[in-house]
């Protein structure tokens, strides 16, 4: 935008229309992108758009699709899906041509103070409190009961240990209601899927369920399933019915009690860390915030290890869609490992998300098993399972791709011996998928499974060997900041930029380093910040980017022109999966 000549206020990430509004006077234009459907309810009381400027919206804000329906708020354009800049750029001609412009100047906004310093944080109150945050908790309260409802349902973390040497799908899925969830619970183990999990919706990871209530009761729609305004009970009745594991997957800012009612009801797996749900979300959430409440996560989990029943615990690494360095996510997963392990956890799955060189993440996920059994094993006590994400970025709209790169992309969690790989379908780039896209997703992927059951191949070992050499680099350097304070080390770290995530929207990561794609496709490190890499990985790595920049034409100080195309690389729709498979990177870049 600001190449196109606009000046830009960037507000970041989860305002409250608020924000919005008290910009209304002193811009031409407030463009509001909204990611989760949820638009409607966020704007639940705003009866008219204020100010005399213009109001756009974007993203994806509306979860049944009725996104012309939010035109009546006074937006003057609306948009369901990706919209191209220039597009945008062009509509803000035409709609600000002839209208007065804004003369007030803008406002500063005023920073927010850091909410609290290490283990001051008032709201981390001990389990009374996590339990009262809403009436279903209660129902929680008994682990011996909740730890024998445990024992009866399948376990993720026996599954993942077991010999099927076979790599598990595992789709998302997630709707309001309870008999809706049961039968695609249903339909998706006809489909396939080996493993389930509730996707939980946008509300209930704000913590905001008394809205959840009010949505419910107007029959709303909801991105996800909210798990704990359902309750222990419905969960129970829900898990008892599935013949498969099920997980819970949110990103919620507390997730204190959607754990406490997720293992009462039956859910043997539990998503998420203090650092994968924290830094790619949230633009204000201290990370000493989030380890005292994922710690609570992990000695919860951890009580039930001790009444023998083993609980899942499950990372990411980082941010997923954004061209992530393969010893980075390494890099967290087994920081994360360490805290839950620390905390009494016994069985950890490790995941890492696609980035489209399949020499390259082939390479990372054997590298991430090997590391995590060796930091994390503690001599076969601990469980360790290899999690792959079927590509997590701008997905290619057009439905003979998508079902290329699903295919494809399964094809490389197998050939990296992954335990389970998180299915994508063919509806990713176009709206939350239905149980048919599911299904479709599902089928894709097993093809995909047996392609290199066929042609089994091989790890680039001068990859694997840059990579675990950089993942221990980086560890020895982070683990060394706090000796013994494994929690300190990792927020010294993210100050320090020494860990430093591309695009997180947290203010507590430097984002200094800079990334992009070299000529295969794989993610080099065009800038390191202040992440320490061994000093030829660092030269190897500039060097491809350089030849990368040379070809695609474009200067050092510009590469941001390259990280922006790259991460939209495989929307393309001829863009070809995986990315190594092709001669080049497009001639342009
Ligand atoms: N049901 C199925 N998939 C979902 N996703 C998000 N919410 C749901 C849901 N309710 C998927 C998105 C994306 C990933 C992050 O989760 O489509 O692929």
């Amino acid at each position: 935008m600001e190449a196109a000549g606009f000046g830009v206020v960037d507000l970041g990430i989860q305002n409250d229309f608020a924000r919005f509004a008290a910009m209304a006077d002193t811009c031409d234009a407030v463009l509001i992108s909204n990611m989760d459907g949820h638009a409607e309810y966020y704007l639940r009381d705003v009866e008219a758009l204020p100010g005399g400027c213009l109001w756009y919206l974007g993203g994806l804000p509306a979860v049944a699709g009725r996104t012309q329906e939010l035109l009546v708020r006074g937006f003057s354009r609306v948009y369901g899906g990706f919209v191209d800049t220039d597009e945008v750029v062009a509509a803000l001609g035409e709609d600000l041509a002839g209208r007065a412009r804004c003369t007030q100047r803008l406002p500063v906004l005023p920073v927010p103070p850091p909410r609290s310093g290490r283990g001051t944080d008032p709201d981390l109150p001990g389990r009374a409190e996590v339990l009262a945050q809403w009436p279903t908790g209660a129902g929680a309260r008994d682990i011996e009961a909740n730890s024998e409802v445990l024992a009866a349902r399948p376990s993720l973390a026996l599954l993942q240990g077991g010999d099927a040497a076979r790599t598990l799908l595992h789709p998302r899925s997630g709707v309001r209601g309870s008999g809706d969830q049961q039968q695609l619970f249903a339909d998706l183990c006809s489909a396939g899927a080996e493993v389930l999990s509730f996707q939980v919706d946008s509300l209930t990871r704000d913590g905001r369920y008394a809205e959840v209530e009010q949505v419910a009761r107007d029959g709303g729609a909801l991105n996800g399933f909210p798990v704990v305004n359902h309750g222990v009970d419905t969960l129970r009745r829900i898990s008892a019915a599935c013949p498969v594991p099920l997980q819970t997957r949110h990103s919620a800012r507390d997730p204190r009690l959607l754990a406490e009612v997720s293992y009462a009801g039956g859910v043997t797996g539990f998503e998420g860390g203090p650092i994968c749900y924290n830094i790619p979300y949230y633009a204000e959430l201290p990370l000493a915030v989030s380890l005292a409440r994922w710690r609570y996560v992990d000695e919860l989990t951890a009580r039930y290890a001790e009444l023998g029943v083993v609980l899942d615990r499950e990372f990411f690494g980082t941010l997923t869609a954004t061209l992530i360095p393969p010893a980075l996510a390494i890099c967290t997963n087994i920081l994360e490992g360490l805290l839950a392990v620390g905390a009494g956890v016994r069985s950890v799955s490790l995941a890492y998300a696609e980035q489209g060189n399949r020499a390259q993440d082939v390479a990372a996920v054997e590298v991430m098993g090997r590391l995590g059994r060796e930091y994390l094993g503690r001599g076969g006590q601990v469980r360790v399972a290899t999690v792959f994400h079927q590509f997590m970025g701008a997905f290619p709209a057009d439905r003979d791709a998508a079902e290329l790169l699903i295919r494809e992309s399964a094809r490389t969690a197998a050939l990296a011996r992954a335990d389970r790989v998180v299915v994508k379908t063919p509806a990713e780039a176009l709206r939350i998928p239905d149980v048919r896209d599911n299904a479709r997703g599902l089928a894709l992927a097993a093809a995909g499974l047996e392609l290199a059951a066929a042609d089994p191949g091989a790890v680039d070992v001068t990859e694997a060997h840059r990579i675990e050499r950089t993942v221990r680099h980086l560890l020895e350097a982070v683990l060394a900041l706090r000796p013994g304070d494994v929690g300190g080390c990792v927020e010294e770290a993210f100050a320090s930029g020494m860990l430093d995530v591309p695009f997180s929207p947290s203010r507590f990561n430097a984002g200094r380093l800079l990334t992009g794609r070299d000529t295969s496709g794989a993610v080099r490190v065009i800038d390191p910040g202040g992440m320490p890499l061994p000093e030829d990985v660092l030269a190897f790595e500039t060097d491809r980017m350089r030849e990368r920049l040379a070809i695609a034409g474009v200067p050092r100080d510009e590469a941001w022109r390259l990280v922006a195309r790259d991460v939209l690389e495989a929307s393309h729709p001829r863009a070809g999966w995986p990315l190594d498979g092709r001669r080049t990177m497009r001639a342009a870049g």
